[in-house]
């Protein structure tokens, strides 16, 4: 059987710097309490016509060039988003234009959070049968056209951040590296708890001058509630790879959390009683940029030397749904 080996890995996010001093003066908040609640000091927000595949589009091509390989040996992209340039199609085969790679499959996932370790395991699922050798994964966001900036908001306004990640995953012989395991979870139980409700097709029609006006149509959060079983899950779907590949917590070199909050990758540190350069976070640069959050990290801990070849990394998520998942990967 063959491995899923991620041989190059890219990040790009818009330049513009978002300081929590810029949201005082559109909102009621303040850099205190923001930096306090979630450890966020500035994010990125796109500019002019920048969209959703043009983030990922600069991300794909530095991760082409880490692996050492061209768009025309992309045989397969896996897209996960939640903010997409259209209703439909999906950002894939924006990005897949783009690109210049006509033919080649598309794939466009909705895991929020989680979807860029979703997408990893549906990557490692198609190249372990050998129906793909290389493909394209992405986790790219612009949160900041669809959040509400103003105080009415405020409480997931001052979370969110745009930018994107993008891995070149490949079909390899070497037993030894690759993707391990990963595990997806979902409880749909706890939809409305962290949502965005309208435009749907729950309405017919799907949006009125009504809904415009209305809070329904950003995304919504009952943050208590998110913040509790963010903590419980994370440790549990980390452990639950880490006893799948009978690995100790000692022997893993870098846990990349998805950056949620500052608070709840503390929390869960703390669970699992490990050490503070066992964990990554960027989330005082970022903040929270949902799919794109775990390879943007993959990207800037390689650049800093804190992953390297053979160093065993643990991806975990938890978002929206609830949907949450881990990946143990021998990079
Ligand atoms: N600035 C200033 N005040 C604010 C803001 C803001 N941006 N947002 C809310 N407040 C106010 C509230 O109105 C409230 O005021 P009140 O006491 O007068 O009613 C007060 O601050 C406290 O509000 P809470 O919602 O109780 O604040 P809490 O201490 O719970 O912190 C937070 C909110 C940071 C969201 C917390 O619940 C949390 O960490 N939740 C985890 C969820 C999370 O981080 N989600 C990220 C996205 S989901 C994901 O990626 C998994």
């Amino acid at each position: 059987m063959y491995r899923a080996l991620i041989t190059g890995v890219g990040h790009y996010v818009p330049e513009r710097v978002v300081t929590n001093f810029d949201l005082e003066k559109i909102m009621d908040t303040s850099d205190a309490w923001i930096r306090e609640r979630t450890g966020i000091h500035e994010r990125r927000f796109v500019e002019g016509d920048e969209n959703n595949a043009d983030l990922a589009e600069k991300a794909t091509r530095i991760a082409l060039e880490m692996a050492g390989r061209t768009v025309a040996d992309i045989d397969f992209i896996i897209y996960a988003t939640l903010s997409s340039e259209y209703f439909f199609p999906g950002s894939g085969c924006v990005l897949q234009e783009k690109l210049d790679i006509p033919g080649v499959g598309a794939l466009d996932i909705r895991n929020q959070c989680s979807g860029f370790v979703y997408g990893l395991s549906i990557a490692d699922q198609y190249i372990k049968t050998g129906m793909y050798k290389t493909i394209l994964l992405v986790g790219s966001e612009i949160q900041s056209r669809g959040i509400d900036l103003t105080t009415r908001g405020r409480d997931m306004a001052v979370l969110f951040g745009d930018g994107a990640g993008a891995v070149i995953v490949e079909r390899s012989s070497d037993n030894n590296r690759g993707v391990l395991t990963t595990h997806l979870h979902a409880d749909g139980r706890h939809i409305k708890e962290l949502w965005c409700e309208d435009p749907g097709s729950v309405r017919m029609p799907r949006l009125t001058h009504d809904l415009i006006e209305s809070a329904s149509i950003w995304p919504s959060m009952n943050g208590r509630y998110v913040f509790k079983y963010a903590v419980t899950r994370f440790p549990e779907v980390i452990m639950e790879a880490l006893n799948k590949a009978g690995v100790s917590k000692d022997e893993v070199d870098l846990v990349i959390p998805h950056q949620a909050n500052m608070r709840i990758t503390e929390a869960v540190r703390a669970k699992l009683e490990l050490p503070e350069e066992k964990v990554y976070s960027n989330i005082h640069k970022y903040g929270n940029t949902t799919a794109a959050s775990i390879p943007i990290a993959l990207s800037e801990a390689m650049t800093q030397g804190l992953v390297k070849e053979n160093s065993l990394v643990c991806l975990a998520a938890f978002g929206s749904g609830f949907t949450w998942a881990s990946a143990l990967i021998r990079m």
